[in-house]
């Protein structure tokens, strides 16, 4: 099929990592590295074809780590080094006359969409391109690479770049550089070789989140990067609720409030135990995940939630931000009352409530203030609570 085809190489040994197994077959989240680098090219439109090319070893590690894409993608064996492994895939490719190749480390499986579609356009324009990113940090040039190295010189960054991939070529073009070079000069990438050929090879600025998993400290990154970033299918996203509530005074020796109980010289006056605080905080929770409020989910005409001890309503909500795969952040409710005055309360409310959340005191906020005597909190009637409630969750669409 001509057109353009992505090259995608995984028969290095991962040395510098060192994991028994080599590391385009760790598993990232729930699949290979090397599966997550083949999706993001069969999932461009403008990839025609894929090759990968792996070690004669990984026949079985390709079929096991890669069940995905072991129909859908032709392999060839690769070499000792990249520049071997690369030009084994481009020979393989010969019959099927593509237009552009896309060569690309399946140790980069955060490539994205809109750097691969550039390289596309440049290459098929019959010009050589390839992604990478300016360098950033001041550079240093020492005796050495070792720790205590001394500084020999300063080097200007201006005009210095980082290469990655995917590196973009007119086919025959970089066949022909591939076949030309010798293997004992061991360039590290297909630019290098292009270059060694004289070709003129454009930079297209990709971010530098675009990472070679080489050592141990890029695996780390790796699986952070893969928690939260765009390239997880899994995106986090954060959102807000509100919630706000008011239960009026009737006679009683005691208030509940956050959980906790205050002696005061009336009661709260409901169906449950009328925590007014628990419950704007869990509308304020049910809110964030749009999931209706507590009169939905515990319906006052319903006996069995007389009486009930508010905890179990602000349970369920953050049981359904577990549930939802997601965690709560931060949660802040303030009271509206005259009396009973809160400040004294206010640590123990914290630590209950946060035990209730099964999350850390530092992350709850309990405030308090009175209105002035003005309305029916200021005459003392009843007490009001707002919460809100930051949740990250899943991204849904
Ligand atoms: N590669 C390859 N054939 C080789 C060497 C490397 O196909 N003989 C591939 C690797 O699988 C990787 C990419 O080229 O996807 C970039 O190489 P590198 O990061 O150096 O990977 P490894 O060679 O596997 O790692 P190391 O150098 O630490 O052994
Ligand atoms: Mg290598």
């Amino acid at each position: 099929m001509p057109g353009t085809w992505a090259v995608i190489v995984a028969a290095g040994r991962g040395s510098r990592l060192g994991t028994e197994v080599p590391k385009q077959y760790l598993c990232l989240g729930k699949h290979s590295i090397l599966t997550h680098t083949l999706r993001k090219f069969s999932q461009h439109p403008n990839i025609d074809g894929i090759l990968v090319v792996i070690h004669p070893d990984d026949n079985q590690l390709f079929l096991d780590g890669c069940p995905d894409y072991t129909d859908k993608v032709l392999v060839e064996h690769g070499g000792d080094t990249r520049q071997v492994s690369v030009r084994n895939g481009l020979q393989a490719l010969e019959d099927y006359t593509p237009k552009c190749v896309l060569i690309h480390d399946a140790a980069r499986p955060f490539v994205t969409d809109e750097v691969i579609s550039k390289l596309i356009s440049v290459a098929q324009d019959g010009k050589a391109a390839i992604a990478a990113s300016p360098v950033v940090d001041s550079l240093k040039y020492a005796s050495d690479s070792t720790s205590d190295a001394l500084i020999k010189k300063s080097i200007e960054r201006t005009g210095l770049w980082h290469a990655q991939t995917p590196q973009a070529f007119p086919y025959d073009m970089i066949l022909k550089a591939h076949l030309l070079v010798s293997d004992q000069e061991n360039y590290t990438d297909d630019a290098a070789v292009a270059e060694a050929y004289g070709k003129d090879i454009t930079l297209v600025q990709s971010d530098r989140n675009n990472i070679k998993i080489t050592t141990t400290e890029d695996l780390n990154l790796a699986e952070i990067m893969m928690l939260t970033s765009v390239n997880n299918r899994t995106i986090m996203e954060s959102r807000t609720g509100l919630g706000y509530d008011v239960h009026c005074f009737e006679d009683g020796d005691h208030v509940t409030l956050c959980g906790i109980n205050i002696p005061h010289t009336r009661k709260l006056k409901g169906h449950s135990d009328a925590d007014v605080g628990l419950h704007a905080l869990t509308d304020a929770i049910l809110g964030a995940l749009c999931e209706g409020d507590i009169g939905t989910h515990f319906p006052p005409s319903e006996p069995q939630w007389k009486g009930a001890v508010s905890d179990q309503f602000l349970i369920f909500a953050r049981d359904r931000v577990t549930k939802r795969g997601g965690k709560i952040i931060h949660v802040d409710v303030t009271l509206v009352c005259e009396m009973p005055k809160i400040g004294p309360h206010r640590d123990e409310m914290v630590t209950r409530m946060a035990e209730i959340l099964d999350i850390s005191p530092s992350r709850v906020s309990i405030k308090a203030t009175t209105s002035e005597r003005l309305g029916f909190t200021g005459r003392e009637e009843g007490i009001a609570a707002q919460a809100v409630a930051t949740i990250q969750i899943p991204t849904e669409d």
